[in-house]
């Protein structure tokens, strides 16, 4: 298992990419996947609220389960950190947002690692109505970066948690975990990886601001232009000289 999970990488990210939030209340956290258990390495939603506590941030923790959500609303009041815990699925809660979060912390859907406790599976039945799965998990998270096209902010920071890059047997390399669906999705729809921590076994993903996809597109085209240009100016002056194309 990893030393730490994602959750570090997202402290540690915010500290690289966005140093100047940490002067800026106002800065809105989201979190899918509360703690459900308080166990070394883990206990995120604690940590994560405390951050955005010392900062003038708001946090929100949202789970599936309602009774995890209980279990945050007690430690918050324990700690004296003014947050919220919604009881949803997390890719519902943030269907229904517009332009709401700034920094989100994806650890939701559990992977199929093959371990998981039979309470686990227990409670994902009563919640959920179905036993972990790997297709379920991937699809989870998937919707989740599909609704933060339009619920995160325009350099919104997401980090998933539970993904990273492993190799096959054919020598090819996927995304693993949490991210396989979500992770090329977001690529390919104006989000950037930033960074992959084998470590924390965490991605990082950044929004692209529409200005800088038309900035790069353009570059993009412009370099096309450029390069079909030289070739016609070298089939010209070749043409000039009578060598061979
Ligand atoms: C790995 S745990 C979260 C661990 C926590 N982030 C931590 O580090 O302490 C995954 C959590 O996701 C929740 N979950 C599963 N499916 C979900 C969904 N569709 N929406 C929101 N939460 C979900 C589970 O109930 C569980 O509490």
């Amino acid at each position: 298992m990893p030393a730490q999970h994602g959750h570090a990488m997202l402290v540690r990210s915010l500290r690289t990419h966005r140093p100047e939030w940490f002067s800026r209340p106002g800065i809105r956290m989201l979190e899918v996947g509360t703690t459900r258990e308080a166990i070394v390495n883990q206990d995120s939603t604690r940590i994560l609220a405390q951050l955005c506590h010392e900062h003038g941030w708001s946090f929100t923790t949202c789970d599936m389960d309602p009774v995890t959500a209980e279990k945050a609303r007690t430690m918050f009041a324990e700690i004296g950190v003014d947050a919220e815990a919604v009881a949803a699925k997390g890719e519902d809660y943030i269907a229904g947002h517009r332009r709401a979060f700034d920094v989100v912390y994806l650890d939701a859907y559990d992977f199929d690692h093959g371990n998981h406790s039979e309470t686990r599976q227990a409670r994902y039945e009563e919640v959920l109505g179905e036993r972990i799965s790997q297709h379920a998990c991937e699809l989870m998270h998937l919707r989740a970066i599909q609704g933060l096209g339009r619920a995160g902010r325009r350099r919104c920071l997401v980090v998933i948690d539970d993904t990273w890059l492993a190799t096959d047997e054919n020598g090819d390399v996927h995304w693993v975990g949490k991210g396989p669906q979500a992770v090329p999705w977001a690529e390919a729809h104006g989000w950037d990886v930033l960074d992959v921590s084998m470590e924390n076994r965490a991605v990082l993903l950044e929004r692209v601001p529409m200005e800088e996809r038309v900035r790069r597109r353009v570059h993009n085209a412009a370099g096309t232009v450029k390069w079909g240009l030289l070739r016609r100016y070298k089939k010209v002056k070749r043409a000039l000289r009578g060598t061979p194309n």
